[in-house]
């Protein structure tokens, strides 16, 4: 069996980060999603990966490398446009050959693994087996249908009225039986080839799709409310390491994890947290639920629910709350003259301050 990653694609809902990263980089817990991605298909015993990348390939590429780290072979697969999910089983035809395989989307998170989602295509082999979801807003995903049978009756796309409230994670698992699918689609009025408009195809010649509901935690992390939730989850499953220096002055209650080289200085860390190596934490009071990248200073900070991407520099600011601050940005008290902002803030970013 084979595995497809999906990571092109625009993440325009991930704005301003997904301008300068690839939304499937963003790290959840300090490593990246695709990474959560990776080691759920290593772990049901897939090593040929192929990894569908688009505009942002270069920095995929350099993070991933040939996926040796995870025992695995990847094979990049170049989508000039994103075209839709169908259309990157179009681009991969030749390098899924006809083996049965896995479609992964790069930017969804699923914390119980998919073993058990795996096993139940393996016990029948049906030519298409989609895991489902129960979601309270069902229209912003592609939403399945089930008939008496417990199997899947009808698939739509982002439905404005939905018939059912259980969405389409991203993984699916096929026999080649849906390359002719595929091919047979046109695109959707959003102009993709959608990945539900061929499984529907195979329903529609009454092909068998079966599904499994998954109950374990899954997130798409499309927006930036996503991807704070999905940290905080991640977090709350942390086991203690601390390998970096902590200081007789600064006090670590709960789930903390410190990488080596992080300097902990005066400060009070409240876990669940990790901070990434070479991080330089003083005078400040981090968490719950915080992530410290690699690399960042936080000088009389005080911050909870949030997350500081490498190389981040928080200092002199008391109250962050559930914010997400990008790769080597500053926040910091402006110089001198009180009672003024001073803001430099890049496109589609969104600051919001305490009055
Ligand atoms: O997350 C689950 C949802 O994913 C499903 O419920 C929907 O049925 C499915 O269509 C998909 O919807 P999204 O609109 O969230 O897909 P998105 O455009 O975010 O793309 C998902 C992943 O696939 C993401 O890692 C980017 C990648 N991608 C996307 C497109 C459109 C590509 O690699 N190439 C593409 O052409």
């Amino acid at each position: 069996m084979k595995a497809l990653v999906l990571s092109g694609g625009s993440g325009l809902r991930l704005r301003p980060f997904s301008h300068s990263m690839p939304k499937q980089l963003l790290p959840i817990a300090n490593k990246p999603v695709i990474d959560h991605v990776l080691e759920n298909i290593r772990d049901i015993g897939i090593t040929d990966i192929g990894v569908v990348v688009g505009g942002q390939a270069p920095e995929i590429i350099t993070a991933l490398g040939d996926g040796s780290r995870w025992g695995t072979r990847l094979t990049y697969l170049h989508q000039k446009k994103p075209l839709g999910l169908a259309h990157c089983l179009l681009q991969a035809r030749e390098f899924l050959g006809d083996d049965d395989f896995v479609v992964y989307l790069g930017d969804n998170m699923l914390l119980d693994g998919i073993s058990d989602l795996a096993s139940d295509f393996s016990a029948d082999r049906p030519a298409a087996h989609v895991v489902l979801h129960k979601v309270s807003d069902p229209t912003t995903f592609g939403v399945a249908e089930l008939g008496p049978d417990g199997e899947v009756s009808r698939l739509v796309e982002k439905p404005s009225y939905p018939r059912s409230n259980l969405a389409l994670i991203g993984v699916y698992f096929f026999t080649p039986a849906i390359h002719e699918a595929v091919r047979a689609i046109g695109p959707s009025p959003r102009g993709e080839l959608e990945i539900t408009d061929a499984v529907q195809w195979l329903l529609d010649r009454g092909i068998r799709v079966t599904a499994t509901e998954y109950t374990g935690y899954w997130k798409d992390v499309g927006r930036v409310e996503d991807v704070l939730e999905c940290n905080r989850r991640v977090l709350d499953g942390l086991s203690p390491a601390v390998a970096g220096e902590v200081d007789d002055m600064s006090v670590i209650r709960g789930p903390v994890v410190i990488e080596p080289g992080a300097r902990i200085t005066r400060s009070v860390i409240e876990g669940p947290v990790i901070v990434g190596a070479s991080a330089v934490l003083t005078d400040s009071h981090v968490g719950p639920h915080v992530s410290i990248g690699r690399g960042c200073i936080l000088r009389d900070a005080r911050l909870d629910g949030s997350m500081a991407l490498d190389g981040a520099v928080i200092t002199g600011v008391r109250g962050l709350h559930h914010s997400l601050i990008g790769r080597s940005a500053r926040v910091g008290p402006s110089g001198g003259v009180t009672q003024q902002h001073r803001l430099v803030v890049g496109d589609h970013c969104q600051v919001e301050v305490a009055v």
